[in-house]
């Protein structure tokens, strides 16, 4: 029998005398609006009804509950409010048990933590990750929970956001039984039978005890405040956690919350919320190419690489790590050799630092073998080629592919900068050619640009998509050109980093500001991690066809022939002392600075921080938008994710085009337009950044466009 109203999203029914409510909000049942009223009218209709002896909460589909609609965050609220549902759930006067399988996630974990009772099946994901969005749990999260599991425990979930597994809840106390048929609903309704034929009281986790002994929980706290603090770099939110716990320990609950609220609130308004819910979004939006909707992925049950080196064996170790077999084609034997041996240096790191046992690693190099001789590829689905940069070199490896590999089968290019359509028009069916990026170390590093040629089909395209899942990368789409998305905007603010350091910052300062900005690293730590003759090889091939009118700063040079190439050598920008990974300021190298501004002409001036990075960003943001306006990349928020995943890209500030939606176009194009009094050749601005100035839009307003 179903009792009226049931909404859309939230359904009763009573079952005997349970009246179940059931969450039916595709695709995570997030707590939207009409959600929120479901639930609240469900368990009014509970107390009301003398029928009704239990509540049962469950949510349909694969998820209990997500947590709250992130897509509500910064638009007008709507109500009831999240917390007033969890305080009326508690507050019901019939027994009401929460069911979770799936996710428990956030608000989700709130809806249960008010309920009296909970289970949770096999699989089942609890967690309060709101710290990931710059929030915290908002809806009595870091008030129930340290009351239920103490402060300590509840302190390391929020702080951390993380998820527990149904085991692991119950051991902490988050849950009271784990169900193993994984029949949710079976198990949720035998477990409510159950409490009401023992008679369980109605059990409100707003009186439990957990934080009884007020010393050690304020200790908790402290040792906490002391970890946050030193962890959290910049954000916002983790300190606030901080706070409401100890909140929860100092006050009476209904002040706690209260606390909470305010806590809340402020994250809510804080840009790093913005920041961090728009990397949400874009990091699921880029999954979303074209070609994806339409197209059926080909077969990707074995892989060939083609080289062995820094990139090759990573890629290797990747497609290793996905339980996919691998074979390996080198040169010659010792190449060969060296490209196995990169790979189980990977695996023996893991070992040494306990992640991983030699029967292991074994069961892994089982699915890897190796050749000298492409006819191993023979019966390969996708082929990467990761050889040295050099179209020769490439177009080589490329027609022996074309020579041995299947129909069908999909051949890829690892390259950083060379013209995949020019590879793809040297092999016979230009049509399986595509470009697949990975960023060093490709066994780590998340992102990998799928770079879609000219004549590629769309089931590649929506193949190497599918590489990415089972890679767990985030692909970005992007179209050729020299240096795709993410090398091409690097190359423009690096150029910005080095005339700045010409005119005047020393490259330390520079580093340091960029840090402060949120970056892991510094443009000149980053060139003397990945090796400055990378660089160096590249500015020499490209002298030739350089503009002669662009000004070309010279410093990197003068390193690069003294054989100071960074932190291999033990000398780049910095000072490695006795193979130090940790650099030091090098006065020889200001010294060299100093005579290339006196060769150049350049009377010294001074940097503010500050205008260190107005330049620093309007380069990258300029460049991302000819990016986006020629197409290369979709969307700007593709140019956000390469850049939050491929170049440490502060994720708080939601990358380049969200940081410059933030300060305002028309600043954007202000600042451009008075460096270019300057150098009007390398400040010329985007004329999609124009256009959206004039037309008062912002990069946000073209997401939605793919
Ligand atoms: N609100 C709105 N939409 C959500 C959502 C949420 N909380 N969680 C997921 N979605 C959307 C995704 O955007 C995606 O939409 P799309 O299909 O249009 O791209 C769709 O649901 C499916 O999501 P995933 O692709 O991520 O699906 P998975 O199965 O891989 O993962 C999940 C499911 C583990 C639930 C994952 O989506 C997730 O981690 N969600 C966010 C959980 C979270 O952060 N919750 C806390 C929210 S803040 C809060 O609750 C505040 C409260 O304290 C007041
Ligand atoms: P590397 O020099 O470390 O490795 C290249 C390997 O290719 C060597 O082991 C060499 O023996 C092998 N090789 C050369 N010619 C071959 C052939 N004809 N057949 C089989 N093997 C051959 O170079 P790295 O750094 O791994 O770069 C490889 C490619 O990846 C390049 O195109 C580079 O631009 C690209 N790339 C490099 C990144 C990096 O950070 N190193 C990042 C992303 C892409």
């Amino acid at each position: 029998m179903t009792l009226t109203p049931s909404t859309d999203v939230v359904t009763r029914e009573l079952r005997g005398k349970v009246l179940l409510v059931t969450l039916d909000h595709a695709p995570v049942n997030a707590l939207s609006a009409d959600v929120r009223r479901g639930l609240l009218a469900a368990i009014e209709a509970a107390d009301n009804d003398p029928a009704v002896k239990a509540v049962l909460i469950v949510g349909a589909g694969r998820n209990f509950i997500a947590g709250a609609d992130i897509r509500e965050f910064g638009k007008p609220p709507l109500p009831p409010a999240l917390p007033d549902v969890c305080n009326r759930i508690e507050a019901c006067a019939k027994l009401v048990v929460a069911a979770i399988h799936g996710a428990a996630l956030g608000g989700g974990l709130e809806v249960a933590l008010a309920a009296h009772y909970r289970i949770a099946v096999d699989g089942a994901k609890l967690g309060l990750p709101e710290v990931q969005l710059g929030l915290l749990p908002g809806a009595g999260g870091t008030q129930r929970t340290p009351r239920l599991i103490g402060a300590q425990a509840a302190l390391d979930l929020i702080v951390s956001g993380r998820h527990a597994g149904a085991k692991e809840a119950l051991a902490l106390g988050l849950i009271d039984r784990v169900g193993h048929s994984g029949d949710v609903l079976a198990e949720g309704l035998a477990y409510v039978q159950e409490l009401l034929a023992s008679h369980a009281p109605v059990r409100r986790t707003r009186d439990a005890l957990a934080l009884s002994d007020r010393a050690a929980s304020l200790a908790a706290v402290a040792t906490a405040r002391a970890e946050t603090a030193k962890k959290s770099r910049g954000l916002f939110s983790p300190l606030k956690i901080v706070d409401a716990v100890q909140a929860a320990i100092e006050q009476p609950f209904d002040e706690g919350l209260r606390v909470e609220r305010n806590l809340f609130l402020q994250c809510l308004d804080s840009p790093q919320r913005a920041g961090l819910i728009h990397a949400f979004f874009a990091e699921r939006e880029v999954l979303k190419a074209p070609e994806t909707r339409h197209a059926t992925p080909r077969a990707l049950n074995t892989i060939g690489v083609v080289g062995g080196g820094t990139m090759g064996a990573g890629i290797a170790v990747a497609i290793l790590d996905a339980g996919l077999p691998v074979t390996m084609i080198e040169r010659d034997d010792a190449s060969l050799a060296r490209g196995r041996a990169h790979i189980e240096k990977v695996y023996d790191g893991l070992i040494a630092k306990g992640r991983l046992n030699a029967e292991k690693k074994a069961d892994i190099m089982m699915r890897w073998q190796g050749s000298t001789s492409y006819d191993a590829l023979a019966g390969s689905d996708l082929v990467i080629e990761a050889v040295f940069e050099d179209i020769d070199v490439k177009k080589a490896v490329f027609a022996e592919l074309d020579r041995v590999c299947k129909k069908g089968a999909v051949l890829a290019t690892n390259t950083s900068y060379l013209d995949i359509d020019a590879i793809a028009a040297s092999v016979s069916h230009p049509q399986d050619v595509i470009g697949l990026h990975f960023f060093s170390p490709a066994n780590i590093m998340k992102l990998l640009e799928v770079v879609v040629p000219k004549q590629v089909s769309a089931d590649v395209v929506a193949t190497a998509f599918e590489l990415a899942k089972k890679l767990r990368k985030t692909p970005v789409r992007a179209g050729v050109c020299d240096g795709f998305i993410g090398n091409r905007v690097l190359a423009v603010y690096r150029s910005a980093a080095d005339a700045m350091m010409e005119d005047g910052a020393s490259p330390y300062q520079i580093d340091a500001a960029v840090r402060a900005f949120g970056f892991a690293m510094g443009p000149f730590q980053v060139v003397d991690l990945a090796g400055g003759d990378i660089g160096w090889a590249t500015r020499k091939r490209r002298a030739a066809t350089r503009n002669p009118a662009a000004r070309y700063v010279q410093i990197a040079d003068r390193l690069c022939e003294r054989g100071w190439f960074g932190q291999k050598t033990g000398r780049g920008f910095y000072l490695y002392p006795e193979g130090s990974r940790h650099g030091v300021p090098d006065p020889e190298v200001e010294a060299i600075i100093d005579t290339e501004r006196t060769r150049a002409g350049i009377a010294p001036r001074t940097f503010t921080d500050d205008d260190i990075m107005r330049r620093y960003m309007a380069a990258m943001i300029n460049e991302g938008a000819n990016v986006v306006h020629e197409g290369i990349a979709l969307r700007p928020l593709d140019v956000d994710v390469t850049f939050l995943y491929g170049y440490g890209f502060p994720r708080y500030r939601g990358g380049p085009m969200k940081y410059a939606d933030t300060v305002g176009l028309p600043t954007i194009l202000a600042d451009i337009r008075e460096f270019a009094k300057e150098d009007p050749l390398f400040w010329k601005a985007s004329p999609l950044l124009i256009d959206l100035v004039e037309r008062g839009a912002d990069f946000a307003s073209l997401n939605q466009t793919a």
